[in-house]
């Protein structure tokens, strides 16, 4: 069994995807399994952390010893995060939506022309809790790129705040599937894993967020 080298720690992680209704049937979302998120709530919690995972809609069993709060939108898992601190760290793995819809108190009627949506843009989650005054010490966000992987996701570490960026190359086969390539992006630059299970790349990112909280005791 692993070293229970995150116990007394409190860890955050959001995952899946965020549901935003149109109206009471119908939403608009993003394209998310969730299994990334919860397999670095499974890791996390196995090195002794308490984790709070706040998951949109996915339709996976809550890992041992993990506390799930479930959300729908991007608003919900916002009130969520703010209402789960403090924590020592934050991993930000939900693919929310980037807008919301204006929507309808009641179902829309087929019509003759078909309705227009109207986007509000969503708060970025992220962004907000990484400038946030009670901050967790370690903030870690995920961004998935097609071209140009660490390059944006070095941009993305300064433009959000994030201390880690961990990015994943999206061009080849990730959504649903069971591996993950990613580059871990950090002040220090960025180190490139090799093509692993999705379960090896939140234990081994549960494992350096153990070292980092370890070294800053
Ligand atoms: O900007 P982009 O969506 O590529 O950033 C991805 C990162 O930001 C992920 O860590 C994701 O969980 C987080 N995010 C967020 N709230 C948003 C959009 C993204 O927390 N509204």
């Amino acid at each position: 069994p692993a070293a229970r080298t995150l116990s007394g720690r409190h860890i955050l992680v959001t995952a899946g995807p965020t549901h935003e209704p149109i109206d009471p049937v119908r939403y608009i979302a993003n394209r998310s399994s969730g299994r990334q998120g919860f397999a670095i709530a499974a890791a996390l919690a196995d090195l002794g952390a308490r984790v709070s995972l706040i998951a949109g809609p996915v339709a996976l069993p809550t890992p041992a010893g993990v506390t799930r709060i479930d959300v729908e939108s991007a608003l919900d898992m916002a009130a969520a995060v703010d209402a789960a601190l403090p924590a020592d760290a934050a991993v930000m793995v939900a693919a929310v939506a980037d807008w919301r819809v204006e929507a309808a108190p009641q179902k829309v009627k087929k019509g003759d022309a078909p309705p227009a949506l109207h986007l509000v843009e969503n708060p970025d989650i992220l962004a907000t809790l990484a400038r946030a005054p009670n901050r967790p010490p370690l903030v870690v966000g995920f961004a998935a790129e097609t071209e140009r992987v660490v390059d944006h996701a070095a941009a993305k570490r300064l433009r959000k705040g994030a201390d880690w960026i961990v990015a994943n190359d999206v061009s080849q086969d990730v959504f649903g599937s069971d591996g993950n390539a990613v580059h871990l992006v950090t002040a220090q630059g960025a180190e490139s894993w090799p093509r692993l299970p999705k379960d090896e790349v939140a234990r081994r990112l549960a494992q350096r967020i153990a070292d980092a909280l370890q070294a800053a005791r």
